[in-house]
């Protein structure tokens, strides 16, 4: 690929942000919004709730998880920064595909059953062990997904230099003027 340009830059590292920022604000609003109403007075209340949840994990995280991961790419392909020439990036690369393959096979299903439960049983929903554990895992998951959320943008930041010693060290970042 041809390497982007400075504003084509710019404007990818924009779009990368803008996604992880998504990510993290999908992920918080799916923690939150199951702990403030973990025990609503309705069944209607139950219903929209977790409708809410599973439509924020369809319509706000996986595309920007997915947003994250391509921009990711781009960088990787059109810029100095390359693929794994630094630990911090490395451990993006396994933290961000580790996130959206358990997103896929575990959370995502988890959030859709909760959702489901809750339409079929309404509050009866709340009595069922299944709707129980499930509910548990995704706030679990949610909580471990913030904290290396946060730790990638705490990297993403820091930038610090220790180098895998799989490629020659990028020139910095687009921010130089
Ligand atoms: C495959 C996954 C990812 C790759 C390969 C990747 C790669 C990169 C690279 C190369 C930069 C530096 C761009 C520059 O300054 O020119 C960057 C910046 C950044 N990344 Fe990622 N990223 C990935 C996923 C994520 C995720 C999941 C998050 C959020 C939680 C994130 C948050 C950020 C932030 C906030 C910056 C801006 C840092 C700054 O400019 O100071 N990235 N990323």
């Amino acid at each position: 690929m041809t390497p982007l340009g400075r504003t084509s830059r710019k404007l990818l590292l924009a779009v990368h942000v803008l996604s992880a920022s998504l990510w993290i604000g999908g992920v918080a609003s799916l923690l939150v919004g199951a702990l403030l109403h973990r025990h609503p007075a309705t069944s209607d209340g139950l219903v929209v709730i977790r409708t809410t949840l599973q439509w924020v994990d369809r319509l706000v995280i996986v595309p920007a998880c997915l947003v994250s991961l391509f921009t990711g790419l781009l960088f990787a392909l059109g810029t100095p920064w390359g693929w794994f020439k630094h630990d911090w990036l490395t451990f993006k690369w396994a933290a961000t595909v580790a996130m959206i393959v358990y997103g896929i096979v575990a959370l995502g299903p988890w959030v859709d059953t909760c959702a489901e439960l809750a339409r079929g049983h309404g509050l009866g929903a709340l009595a069922d062990e299944r709707y129980a554990s499930l509910s548990l895992r995704v706030d679990a998951s949610s909580v471990g997904q913030l904290a290396l959320l946060v730790t990638m943008i705490l990297l993403s930041s820091f930038k610090p230099s220790r180098l895998t010693g799989l490629g020659s060290p990028a020139k910095a970042p687009v921010d130089d003027g």
